[in-house]
């Protein structure tokens, strides 16, 4: 018995090409529009759960630093979610690694949510679909319903107003294009004020410009999907950049006015613009932080990485191929 109520999971971090961005239900996670995202291997989140009866109320470790407050209220109300489907009160002792900095814009969220969803429900018993994990996952954090699958996902806006046709789905995994490459590049470690959740809210109470973004959705899914079908890098490039742009605009016309970028992401961004002009396959992303992702193909890569060397405010370079789903791993962390 013992053995089933400890378990560890491992879940990669991902990048949306088209955003989420605005919910339609606060409560239970659910989005105004679909998005559709890339599951990056070189971040993720690994995530050892127990629970077990002298454990008095749950606790959380993250990167070995105790962790109360907001961000352990956002766990244990998660960790609700799983003990009225698995009918039990028992508390957990929680400790979660990343390999990259948290709330800094690198999707950490994503990657935690499906590694704590899947840690889990199989630590509890709970044989759960991964439509079911999505389900679970995203009411954690919107981004985290896509983590739990390997390569190209989308997730589905859903029309029901109790979130059951709300989830992710893999469009195809890790090996169907196996050349593209995500560089994510990190320009600071510092945790963004505004967080996604918060920006969000604000941009669609007050952005002039949220209803137009939400009209350009469907043709940028489109468009993205075709792309995969076709691998065509430049097709998924242009309109992943454009949406990431679109997303950015809203939150710029927000009330109060909501710039994630620093000087710092101008600067790669105006780089990235010249590699295209020059003919260069490169594109960029950005999620609600400072952080610029490059979209490539491995072929380009070097020369790419060569010019980005020359820019001196990125601290860290992590170079992304397309991961694989949330999985259990039998190694605990405690
Ligand atoms: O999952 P959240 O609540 O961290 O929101 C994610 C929002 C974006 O990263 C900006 C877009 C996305 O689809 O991942």
């Amino acid at each position: 018995m013992k053995s089933t109520r400890k378990a560890t999971a491992i879940a990669n971090a991902n990048i949306a090409l088209v955003k989420y961005w605005g919910k339609r239900d606060e409560k239970i996670v659910l989005p105004e529009n679909s998005s559709i995202s890339i599951t990056l291997d070189a971040l993720n989140t690994t995530t050892t759960i127990e629970f077990n009866e002298k454990q008095q109320k749950d606790t959380l470790k993250i990167n070995g630093e105790n962790i109360s407050g907001e961000e352990l209220k956002k766990i244990i109300k998660h960790l609700d979610i799983i003990r009225v489907i698995a009918g039990t009160k028992l508390k957990a002792r929680i400790e979660s690694t990343n390999n990259f900095p948290k709330a800094a814009g690198l999707a950490s969220s994503a990657s935690a949510f499906a590694a704590l969803t899947l840690a889990a429900t199989t630590a509890l018993g709970l044989k759960l679909e991964k439509k079911q994990l999505s389900i679970i996952a995203r009411q954690g954090s919107g981004s985290a319903s896509r983590s739990i699958y390997g390569g190209f996902v989308e997730w589905q806006r859903g029309e029901k107003e109790d979130g059951s046709d709300s989830y992710a789905y893999q469009i195809v995994d890790e090996k169907y294009w196996p050349e593209i490459r995500v560089i994510v590049l990190q320009i600071t470690e510092q945790e963004k004020k505004v967080k996604s959740r918060e920006g969000m809210k604000i941009t669609k109470e007050t952005s002039p410009l949220y209803k137009a973004w939400l009209e350009t959705i469907e043709k940028d899914i489109k468009d993205i999907k075709q792309s995969i079908k076709e691998k065509d890098i430049e097709l998924l490039g242009k309109t992943a950049q454009v949406n990431a742009i679109k997303m950015h605009a809203t939150a710029m016309t927000a009330w109060p006015t909501l710039i994630y970028w620093q000087p710092e992401t101008i600067k790669i961004l105006k780089e990235i613009i010249e590699m295209q002009e020059q003919g260069t396959k490169a594109y960029f992303t950005i999620d609600g932080g400072p952080q610029v992702k490059v979209i490539c193909l491995e072929k380009d890569l070097q020369k790419i990485l060569k010019k980005l060397s020359e820019i001196k405010e990125i601290q860290k370079t992590y170079v992304c191929k397309p991961g694989e789903e949330a999985k259990t791993i039998t190694k605990h962390l405690f």
